[in-house]
Order: structure tokens, then C-alpha cells, then sequence
């Protein structure tokens, strides 16, 4: 597959009722990634399948969001919220996510994340709510303008 070089810029908008489903391991390894996922990350499963999830890890997304995601999971086993995902090709996608745990016999063995497409509204919103917390985190921010 060949990509232009997006320089981050390019979206991929998420179709309304597509669902990009994944599994991983307790430490963040996929473990199971849908038709969906692939195709809108632009990898493969094969390629995502055995990688750490911070593969798709969008550098606008701010390192408190991740933390806060790991503190909930850990001890409330469950977390929700938007997330910038990079793609294979540097291009983005913005998802709300549901990640949740996945058990066997009681036991935690996986976690699980569902998401879905957001809003416009909800694109800007947040792309400016997580500028600030960099900002405020001294982490470094690029200027996103949304025309
Ligand atoms: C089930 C599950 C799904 C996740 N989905 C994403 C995701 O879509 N994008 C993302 O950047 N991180 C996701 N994460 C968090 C990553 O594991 C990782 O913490 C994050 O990308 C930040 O990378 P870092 O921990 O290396 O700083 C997910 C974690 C779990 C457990």
C-alpha cells in the first residue's frame, strides 16, 4: 500500500455505525483487532495483532489522558473518553472509547475497547481541551486549525 506523506494532517472520518473493536493483554499488547480497526488505522490485523495499542498513539494526545485511562482501568476496570489515534500512514481518526475488562472464571485475563465515531463539535472540542493540558503539562503542542 502506498501513502502520501500526511504530515498528520489528514483525517479519516470513522463511518456512523462502524464499530473499531480490540482486545489486549493486562500490559496493552492487541490481542484482537476488527476488519474495522484495520481499515481505518490503515495496518493490517496481522500487524496490529502482538503490538503495544500505543501503536496508534496520536503525539497530540496528552500523556495525562493515557495515565488517567490505565488509574481507571486498574481500579475502577473500566475507562471512557476521546482519543486522537494516529494512522499507519500519519494521518488521524478521532474515536470515543469504551474500554472495559475482559473476564474468565472471575479472573481478569484481557482488556476490551469498543469505538465509535464522534461529532464534529465534539472533534474541535476536545483537540482544544487537549492542547491545554499540554500546555499546562509544559508538553509540547502543534496548532491544529479547524476550518
Ligand atoms: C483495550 C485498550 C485500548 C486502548 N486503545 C488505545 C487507543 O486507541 N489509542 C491509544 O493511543 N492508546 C490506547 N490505549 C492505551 C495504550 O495502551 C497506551 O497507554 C497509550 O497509547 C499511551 O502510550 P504510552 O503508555 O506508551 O505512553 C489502549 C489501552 C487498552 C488497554
Amino acid at each position: 500500500m502506498e501513502f502520501l506523506s500526511g504530515n498528520f494532517l489528514c483525517e479519516t472520518i470513522v463511518p456512523k455505525g462502524e464499530l473499531i473493536v480490540s482486545r489486549t493483554d493486562l500490559k496493552g499488547n492487541i490481542t484482537y483487532a476488527n476488519e474495522t480497526f484495520a481499515e481505518i488505522s490503515g495496518y493490517s490485523i496481522k500487524e496490529l495483532v502482538g503490538k503495544p495499542h500505543n501503536l496508534v498513539r496520536h503525539p497530540d494526545m496528552p500523556k495525562v489522558i493515557f495515565y488517567d485511562l490505565w488509574k481507571n482501568l486498574q481500579t475502577k476496570g473500566s475507562w471512557s473518553g476521546y482519543i486522537k489515534n494516529l494512522r499507519k500512514d500519519e494521518g488521524f481518526y478521532w474515536v470515543y472509547a469504551e474500554i472495559s475488562g475482559v473476564y474468565k472464571d472471575g479472573n481478569l485475563v484481557e482488556y476490551k475497547s469498543l469505538r465509535a465515531p464522534i461529532s464534529f463539535e465534539e472533534k474541535v472540542k476536545y483537540q482544544l481541551y487537549y492542547d491545554q493540558l499540554k500546555k499546562e503539562n509544559n508538553e509540547s503542542i502543534r496548532k491544529v486549525i479547524y476550518q
